[in-house]
């Protein structure tokens, strides 16, 4: 049966991240219609424990490139957003009621950094929808202390992922990366660790030739040698010290 695919779906699997924009701003009118409706995202327990920090001045926009890592495309986008996990807001509520803020579990973090997550992806489309494109950015996390006192961040509240949008510079469109087979993804009704080498194996192939075509052959490996690579390292030591010092006094 030939399935004919929603406008939501076309849109969803039209995605990659845009790193060029046009010189050209984001209308008012189009950045509050996204912003606003990116609030709609399903939220833990109604806690809607996530803040968004709109960043448009150009010299905030360079020192927040500096610090995720002389990114250009952060001070090069028209607005950069720096979604945050917030729990300043509870902290209110649990003021106003004499409640203690239970704030020393792993799960909080999370809670914050999923409804973050979430209504960031929200911010992606509903972006794409008015033809604007962007990229998340997770180098906001280098120096979360750096952009904690850039943004005036309360206690309870730390940077998740920055956003770059603007409008994609249609001479630069980006090539779109291929995802895993679905094998690696996805298993009926339980997990089936038997079907992830041989997807692997296929993605690497499928991500050899990717690299292989989009560079004329200068980068030729695969997703796991990349991805090996990446994750021998630690990385951001200092942010679950900037996290605990925000208040979270995890154990
Ligand atoms: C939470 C998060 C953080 C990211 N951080 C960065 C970043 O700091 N710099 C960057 O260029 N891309 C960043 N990306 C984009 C990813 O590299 C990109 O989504 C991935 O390589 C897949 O490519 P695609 O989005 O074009 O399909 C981030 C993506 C996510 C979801």
């Amino acid at each position: 049966m030939f399935l004919k695919k929603p406008e939501t779906i076309e849109l969803i699997e039209s995605h990659r991240s845009i790193r060029k924009f046009l010189d050209r701003p984001i209308e008012p009118d189009v950045l509050e219609s996204i912003l606003h409706a990116a609030r709609w995202a399903p939220t833990s327990h109604n806690m809607q424990a996530y803040s968004v920090v709109i960043v448009k001045n150009p010299e905030t926009k360079r020192k927040l490139s500096e610090v995720c890592g002389d990114q250009r495309y952060v001070r090069e986008c028209p607005v950069f957003l720096v979604v945050c996990a917030d729990f300043y807001k509870l902290r209110l509520a649990s003021e106003m009621h004499g409640e203690t803020l239970a704030v020393e579990e792993l799960e909080n973090v999370l809670v914050g950094s999923v409804d973050a997550a979430l209504v960031a992806q929200n911010l992606l489309l509903g972006s794409r929808a008015y033809g604007l494109g962007g990229v998340m950015i997770g180098g906001i996390r280098n120096d979360a202390q750096a952009v904690g006192e850039l943004l005036k961040l309360p206690e309870y509240v730390f940077p998740v992922m920055g956003m770059c949008l603007g409008y994609p510079d249609p001479d630069k469109e980006p090539w779109q990366k291929p995802r895993m087979p679905v094998q690696a993804v996805f298993h009926e009704e339980t997990y089936h660790t038997e079907a992830v080498p041989a997807a692997l194996t296929e993605y690497d192939e499928i991500m050899s030739d990717y690299y292989t075509r989009r560079t004329d052959g200068r980068r030729t490996s695969g997703w796991t040698e990349q991805l090996a690579a990446y994750i021998s390292k630690p990385r951001r030591k200092e942010l679950t010290e900037f996290i605990k010092k925000q208040g979270f006094n995890l154990k």
